[in-house]
């Protein structure tokens, strides 16, 4: 295990690939693709919640300079995949962007404004005013959940009355308030239509292949007939794994003007059209017997979702997956909204259900008068999948606790409120645990070498910062001997080598394996080719050569080499090329897998002011093999970053007076950065997973989230003895 200071270390020699690229300005964003004859799209969105859009006055709009086309539900050229209610259905898309006449939330596209350039259509667009029939809206989710209806999320086990008599009982309800992913880079596309049917695509995003297919189903076009480049993503969090009405509406706009159109959505307008993590509203009831062991809980959820699609994030999934809880019974319910459609963000559906239970757990410990760390190892399911009872394959959850503990100093936590008093700060400690299911995809990767020695390795997988292609470049290096420096990396573009989004933590897992295969297979053509020059390479496996720089050696002998020159002129080779793909097998219908992780924060808070001060922050995580670890910590600390926003400020503002968000931008909503962190400390179990892929990685991305929160809160509770059940903690709430 090695413990990471991500601050001030220095950078490795053989960094990130695309560290060049994203230091220079070199690498390509979406939106600045150079592309001949390109015009500007700019959306006019609805002022109003709800209703239906009467017409659309674009007049003034198009005779303001340099504008070459308006776009409204009332000239759009039809999307054959948009031409009728069910297709809109089947579209799986929510928003049939120009496709309809009602307004189902403020900030929805009314019109695209295209012209000569930006400034030109952003002019214009402030011109366009849609006339509308006004209609009734509901923007308080508190309000409106209180009409949804719970339904079953899963199997429920036991029986309420199972545990009516325990010894130990704790009852509450939490809310978490909208948040938003605010990537840095804008959602924007460059949508070029090269033939009648053939359309180039340049768009951030965080799945190529995703967007091909999806956008093929809505323009009734073969997926391989549309190109898609994503090859830099400045972050998603989760907004980049849906295709969203900027694409859509750049295709339709490029089909109409005959020329390529590029849309950046503006900050305001990704509060509203890329997607967000709703609400939520929670009650948890739990008991325990005297000795803290879990008798039963009872976990209800309700999430925000809008009024054109359901999301459902899952709330409860959760609580099925760390403890066992003998007697359980989960619901959810949906709570419709005149807002966009949420979607996945950043840990979804774990991240939210673990505040509560989590902070559930920690109200517990203080009735039983039981350390939480001890409540929490009497009770963690390190067994197996508590669900579905399946062995895991591997599960260190145990460890990242007893490390944590270890790390941030956890028996100098006093274990009532108010011991560490200085005047106006009060000092706790608090802990959190997260997990997460974790995935795998079915993912191909090739691998192209040229005489020199070089290779290239790619897939259409993106990169969205989390360190994709440097970690499979490690993996390549580490099958093949090929150094690093002489590795490439090829990735987010749809005609490489096809794999799934990058998302829910599954994307070095999912990829890791087929350039695991490829690098094998490299090596055995490559002694095949060496077996007709000196036959001691004849009928070698993959891990009986290795590959060097100059040409491929015996492992057992490193001094026979054939090289590369000889193998290319002997069999007149230009380049060596090679696919290989891999995916899940029926190592999943005999484990389950999970990643875990255990968040530790001391921190201070200002009795008299409400702020808090995280003073010290401890992540140990359980990953599988860590394949990058400064990539990993990075990921990891980040996470947490995110998960101090969630904890203590961010939150999606609305008037549901008016029908509206209140703050659309950053500044007036709020997230944590370094200023609001201390050093964050990431440690590693680092164990490699045998079965769940052959690189040994589980993935990181959302355990570095979920607990965050809790963790927090349940410190804040340490230090000054209140309970704050409702997201984000902001001053007002400690002091009132
Ligand atoms: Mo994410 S919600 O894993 O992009």
């Amino acid at each position: 295990m090695k413990i990471i200071d991500t601050c001030g270390a220095p950078p490795p020699a053989d960094g990130r690939v695309e560290a060049r690229e994203k230091v220079t300005g070199s690498g390509k964003y979406a939106a600045e693709y150079p592309v001949e004859e390109v015009c500007y799209g700019v959306f006019a969105v609805s002022t109003l919640a709800a209703g239906k859009l009467k017409s659309v006055k674009v007049e003034k709009a198009k005779e303001a300079e340099g504008v070459i086309e308006i776009l409204t539900h009332l000239n759009k050229p039809v999307v054959s995949g948009f031409s009728d209610e069910t297709k809109i259905r089947e579209s799986r898309l929510g928003l049939a962007v120009f496709h309809t006449d009602r307004i189902f939330f403020k900030g929805q596209p009314i019109a695209l404004v295209v012209a000569r350039t930006l400034e030109e259509a952003t002019y214009a667009a402030s011109l366009v005013e849609g006339e509308y029939e006004a209609g009734p809206f509901e923007l308080d989710f508190d309000k409106a959940r209180r009409k949804a209806t719970l339904a079953s999320t899963g199997r429920e086990k036991g029986s309420p009355e199972a545990w009516s008599q325990a010894a130990a009982t704790v009852e509450a309800e939490y809310t978490i308030a909208a948040e938003i992913h605010n990537p840095m880079e804008m959602h924007a596309t460059i949508a070029h239509w090269v033939a009648a049917d053939r359309l180039k695509l340049y768009d951030k995003n965080q799945g190529v292949n995703n967007v091909q297919r999806t956008v093929g189903r809505v323009f009734e076009i073969p997926a391989e007939n549309i190109e898609v480049f994503s090859e830099f993503v400045g972050g998603g969090f989760g907004s980049g794994l849906r295709v969203w009405s900027n694409t859509l509406a750049a295709a339709m706009a490029a089909k109409m003007v005959k020329r390529p159109v590029k849309l950046m959505l503006t900050r305001p307008q990704m509060f509203m059209l890329t997607g967000y993590r709703p609400a939520s509203w929670q009650k948890v009831k739990l008991g325990a017997d005297r000795e803290g062991r879990f008798l039963g809980g009872w976990h209800q959820a309700m999430n925000g979702t809008s009024t054109y699609e359901d999301f459902n994030e899952w709330i409860t999934g959760v609580t099925r997956l760390i403890y066992h809880i003998p007697n359980l019974k989960t619901e959810g319910a949906l709570v419709p909204l005149n807002l966009s459609t949420p979607t996945w963000m950043r840990g979804p559906g774990d991240c939210t259900g673990d505040f509560a239970i989590e902070s559930a757990i920690d109200e517990l410990s203080y009735v039983l008068n039981m350390d939480p760390v001890a409540l929490r190892l009497k009770n963690t399911a390190i067994d197996k999948h508590p669900n579905n009872g399946l062995p895991w394959s591997t599960n260190y959850m145990n460890e990242c606790i007893e490390t944590g503990a270890r790390m941030i100093g956890w028996e100098k936590r006093p274990s009532k409120p108010l011991q560490l008093l200085e005047g106006d700060w009060a000092t706790g400690y608090g802990m959190a645990v997260g997990a997460w299911n974790a995935g795998r995809g079915y993912a191909s990767a090739g691998i192209v070498m040229q005489k020199d020695g070089s290779v290239s390795v790619r897939t259409a997988m993106t990169d969205i910062g989390t360190g994709t292609g440097t970690g499979m470049r490690n993996i390549a290096h580490e099958v093949t001997g090929i150094p690093k420096n002489r590795i490439t990396i090829e990735l987010g573009h749809s005609s490489l080598p096809a794999a799934p989004s990058q998302g829910g933590s599954t994307g070095l897992s999912s990829v890791s394996g087929a350039v695991v295969a490829v690098s094998n297979d490299l090596k055995t053509r490559l002694a095949e080719y060496a077996a007709g020059i000196n036959p001691a390479f004849q009928g070698l496996k993959a891990d009986e050569v290795q590959l060097t720089d100059k040409g491929i050696a015996l492992k057992t002998n490193p001094g026979a080499v054939v090289s590369y020159h000889q193998i290319w002129e002997k069999n007149d080779l230009k380049s060596l090329e090679l696919e290989a793909s891999s995916g899940p097998g029926e190592e999943r219908q005999k484990f389950a897998f999970c990643s875990t992780s255990a968040h530790f924060a001391k921190l201070r808070v200002n009795r008299r002011t409400g702020r808090v001060k995280v003073e010290k922050y401890v992540c140990v995580a359980d990953g599988g093999k860590i394949i990058n670890a400064q990539a990993a910590a990075n990921q990891m600390s980040g996470a947490v970053t995110g998960g101090i926003g969630m904890a203590l400020m961010e939150e999606m503002l609305i008037d549901a007076r008016v029908g509206g968000l209140i703050a659309n931008d950053l500044a007036g909503y709020h997230f944590a950065v370094n200023a609001d962190t201390p050093v964050i400390e990431v440690a590693f179990i680092n164990k490699p997973d045998v079965n769940i892929n052959p690189s040994g990685a589980k993935g990181l991305g959302e355990v570095g989230i979920i607990g965050v929160a809790a963790a927090i809160t349940n410190a804040i509770y340490n230090a000054t003895g209140k309970r704050l059940r409702d997201l984000p903690v902001t001053p007002d709430k400690i002091i009132a």
